[in-house]
């Protein structure tokens, strides 16, 4: 596997493969890499002739401090995971060359979808999002690049900023990997402690709890009942509940 952490560098390399007419995956991450990244590696494999992975914690979408600095690193396991799936190229760009500090940062209109849900409870998120995928759409020019539907607004906002940008890159929605007990893998497990870790499987049950009680109760009773059950059986505090039409986002009436 290649390794870059120039831009100039992998743009050389990649340049010399757009000549050849073969095609480009891109697989965006911030590290610490699960089997769900991996399944994003292996569809890029499938599809493109060459995988680009990126590993860059962004700074821009994160609005709280604190969750920058503890989102977990573990560049050395993550290189060796990429390897054993046959990535061919790691991109490990430097934040002074992605965000030089003479560059003013773009702002984007996403309309609606950038204001509900994770847009209202994380302000800016998705700005810093479209801010950082689109500086690597127009430093790879990929053909391809696979988002997991875990992220299911930013996959929503993504779709959004290629229409905006009219970028030509097709942009393939992977499903969710989920442990064994039904939490999807995502790289904040690394953040619950032992308890929490036992208990995090009431997310999922209580999603699936309102999938089956679709039809019978109204969206916003669901939405009342998952809060309950969770309140009742963890320790968790829920932030918000909602159920929303899957285009607009838009809250189920
Ligand atoms: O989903 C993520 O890990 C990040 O939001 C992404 C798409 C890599 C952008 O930094």
């Amino acid at each position: 596997m290649l390794i870059y952490s120039s831009i100039g560098e992998l743009q050389t390399f990649l340049n010399e493969h757009k000549k050849k007419n073969n095609s480009i995956g891109f697989v965006p991450t911030m590290g610490a890499l699960h089997d769900g990244h991996l399944s994003l590696i292996e569809k890029s494999k499938e599809l493109a002739n060459v995988t680009v992975c990126s590993i860059f914690v962004n700074p821009t979408q994160f609005n709280n401090p604190k969750d920058l600095e503890k989102y977990p690193r573990t560049l050395e396991n993550d290189t060796k995971l990429l390897q054993d799936v046959n990535c061919d190229v790691l991109f490990l760009p430097e934040a002074s060359e992605i965000y030089p500090q003479e560059e003013a940062l773009e702002v984007f209109d996403f309309g609606d979808i950038e204001h509900v849900m994770e847009g209202k409870h994380r302000p800016g998120h998705f700005n810093g999002v479209g801010q950082i995928i689109s500086k690597f759409f127009d430093i790879i020019h990929p053909d391809y690049a696979f988002f997991g539907e875990k992220d299911f607004q930013q996959l929503a906002i993504i779709n959004r900023l290629v229409e905006l940008k009219k970028y030509s890159v097709k942009i393939i929605p992977c499903s969710i990997s989920r442990a064994d007990d039904g939490l999807a893998l995502s790289s904040r497990n690394a953040r619950l402690n032992e308890n929490q870790r036992a208990i995090a499987p009431i997310i999922y049950q209580t999603i699936a709890m309102a999938k089956r009680l679709r039809g019978t109760s109204s969206p916003q009773e669901i939405e009342e009942k998952v809060r309950n059950e969770i309140h009742k059986s963890s320790e968790f505090t829920v932030e918000y509940v909602e159920i929303c039409d899957d285009k607009s986002l838009h809250r189920a009436q």
